[in-house]
């Protein structure tokens, strides 16, 4: 999709004469520290080049007028700056609504309102952020659009996450957006989600390459238990406290752990805790991995990832699973993992260059034939974080 067709289209659809800008913001993979970003522990993710875009102008009055390439049945949706409120009938709209209410609710008032035109093209339900992508877009295309220019790539992040937990009700951490806004191009954010701090990491795999391979599932309730695994982890660190000085997970070791996790008195909210200490800690390992240049060490620490969510954490399902032990046992794969919030999705697997080829036409043939799916799989660019694009 270029910048002229989106313009052109937007010209139709809103019968505007204006050329307005257009923008994109990137989905995400993250390569490990997996539901550690509401502990205090560190993640891993990059941006890809597939995301969002959007063309938007203002306009001289207080209605909100958007429409999706994505969802062309619902056509132009109609409502204003004074109806900023969730509604499971304005479908993908809350997402952007929510954002322009996180904005004004952290004192940026909009003087009028917009028409936003939408397309993306990461594939729904994927687990690769197409609705932090959306947010950070949004925020981007309010900011620039308002002069709001105080409001940093970071602080972006943090409002579409705050959208995300009050205006849509998902408890998520600050990966996704922070990945969306902040990324850049070949490099992976080692965020410690405690402090915010960052580094860019090279994503140097020498002869090898990042693959996703799209389950084509997304288990229902999603939402739901994503926030009972958040609560359960906080039940666990509450637990600790009684008996440890520490604010989060992230603040733990796994020899500290081991020694005070009789403390959790749920054996539940134990194994909880024990992932998120444990892939915190083997978060951290793993970069030092990667900027040695020790790939393999960085695939076994993947792999160490996936058990961790699939027996600890509890957040895998029977096809994610396959497709990891199918990748496990293909040739060429350094490491296999589920990535993002879990329950379907996407797995993410470091592959020699010269095996991509098979991995893709051997998981695929295997996969069909246990489950009826078709797994889909992108090699992966790493791309930048949201911007202008005309
Ligand atoms: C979802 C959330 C993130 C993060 C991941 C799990 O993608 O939006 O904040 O918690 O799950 O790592």
């Amino acid at each position: 999709m270029t910048s002229k067709e989106l313009q052109t289209i937007f010209q139709e659809t809103f019968a505007s004469q204006a050329l307005p800008p257009v923008y994109f913001a990137p989905g995400r993979v993250n390569l490990i520290g997996e539901h550690t970003d509401y502990n205090g522990g560190h993640v891993f993710p990059c941006a890809l080049t597939i995301g969002t875009y959007g063309a938007v102008q203002k306009r001289n009055d207080r209605k909100l007028r958007f429409y999706s390439m994505n969802f062309p049945d619902m056509g132009v949706v109609k409502t204003s700056l004074d109806d900023l409120v969730p509604d499971k009938k304005a479908g993908w709209t809350n997402y952007p609504k929510g954002v322009i209410w996180a904005i004004e609710q952290k004192g940026h008032s909009l003087p009028c309102g917009l028409d936003m035109l939408i397309y993306g093209n990461i594939p729904n339900g994927s687990g690769l952020s197409s609705s932090a992508s959306l947010e950070v877009l949004t925020g981007l295309m309010v900011r620039d659009t308002f002069g709001f220019d105080d409001l940093s790539m970071q602080d972006l992040a943090l409002t579409g996450q705050y959208a995300e937990n009050q205006y849509n009700g998902m408890n998520c951490g600050i990966m996704d957006q922070f990945a969306s806004a902040m990324g850049k191009k070949d490099c992976a954010i080692f965020l410690d989600t405690a402090t915010l701090e960052y580094t860019y990491a090279s994503v140097a795999l020498k002869d090898a390459r990042i693959v996703i391979t799209n389950s084509k599932v997304k288990h229902s309730l999603v939402t739901s238990a994503y926030n009972d695994r958040r609560r359960e982890s906080e039940t666990a660190l509450k637990d600790l406290q009684a008996v440890l000085d520490i604010q989060t997970l992230g603040d733990l070791t796994e020899a500290e752990f081991d020694a005070n996790c009789s403390h959790i008195a749920d054996p539940v909210c134990r194994r909880r805790g024990k992932h998120a200490v444990y892939e915190n800690q083997r978060t951290i390992r793993a970069v030092e991995a990667l900027n040695r240049h020790d790939v393999e060490e960085f695939g076994r620490l993947m792999n160490e990832s996936h058990v961790s969510m699939r027996d600890d954490y509890e957040i895998s399902c029977p096809e994610i699973d396959l497709l990891v032990d199918l990748a496990w046992n293909t040739p060429g794969v350094l490491g296999s993992r589920m990535t993002g919030g879990g329950f379907g999705g996407c797995t993410v697997s470091i592959v020699k260059n010269d095996a991509v080829e098979h991995f893709v036409s051997s998981l695929g043939a295997a996969y069909k034939e246990s489950t009826g799916h078709e797994a889909e799989f992108y090699v992966v660019d790493i791309g930048d974080g949201a911007h202008r694009l005309d």
